[in-house]
């Protein structure tokens, strides 16, 4: 058990898993219970961090190697760390944070390859905390897949890997969450709009 109240959430899922959506009302659904909120993404989240965005989200699948990729990813989420997450938690807040390593162990630790304990200890020597809560958008990939490609974004790098990846994606998620059922709250996202939004509410309030 964590001594102090849960304040560090990350959300996590697919691409199209609707998380950014249920981030934004799990923030207003918060401030309007009077938490001072913080709603962040990642990459990005931090001046610098946006621009390694860019960097990793534009251009063709195969732009930078797996391996590239985790420094680009960790060195944008230690910015993010230093001059975003970390005052926020100091000021009390509750951090929201769309995307964090589960991501990086997701993405780059089971798409091209074993990288799953290159993230991890990159992750131990340069970032070394984790959330106090995960909720883990869960959904058939090709739902999420076919959403997230209606955005019509130029970020569209990891969804182009297509959807042979994307349930690979679902399944490493799914295994994180089961590695460490205390941390995860695996929410069913494939249900309406207010339903996803009412479990996700509850999950965080038997931690906060
Ligand atoms: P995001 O903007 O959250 O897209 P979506 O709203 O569709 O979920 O994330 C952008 C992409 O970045 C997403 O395809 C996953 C990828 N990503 C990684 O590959 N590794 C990481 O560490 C992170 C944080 C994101």
């Amino acid at each position: 058990m964590s001594v102090r109240p849960a304040r560090f959430i990350t959300l996590e899922g697919v691409d199209g898993s609707g998380k950014s959506t249920q981030s934004r009302l799990l923030k207003d659904a918060l401030e309007a219970e009077g938490y001072e909120v913080l709603l962040t993404r990642e990459p990005g989240g931090s001046k610098g961090a946006e621009e390694i965005r860019t960097l990793v989200l534009e251009g063709e699948p195969d732009r930078w190697s797996a391996e590239t990729e985790i420094l680009l990813f960790t060195a944008a989420r230690r910015d993010h760390l230093e001059r975003t997450i970390e005052p926020a938690l100091a000021a009390g807040k509750v951090v929201l944070c769309d995307r964090f390593v589960d991501s990086t162990r997701v993405y780059q630790g089971i798409s091209r390859g074993d990288l799953r304990s290159t993230v991890d200890q990159l992750h131990a020597l340069m970032i070394g905390c984790e959330a106090d809560l995960t909720l883990l958008f869960d959904m058939d990939p090709s739902t999420g897949l076919s959403r997230a490609k209606a955005r019509q974004t130029s970020e569209e790098r990891f969804e182009d890997f297509g959807l042979e990846l994307q349930v690979k994606m679902r399944a490493g998620f799914l295994e994180l969450a089961k590695a460490e059922p205390e941390r995860f709250a695996v929410i069913d996202a494939s249900q309406n709009i207010d339903t996803v939004a009412s479990d996700t509410l509850k999950a965080l309030k038997a931690v906060l």
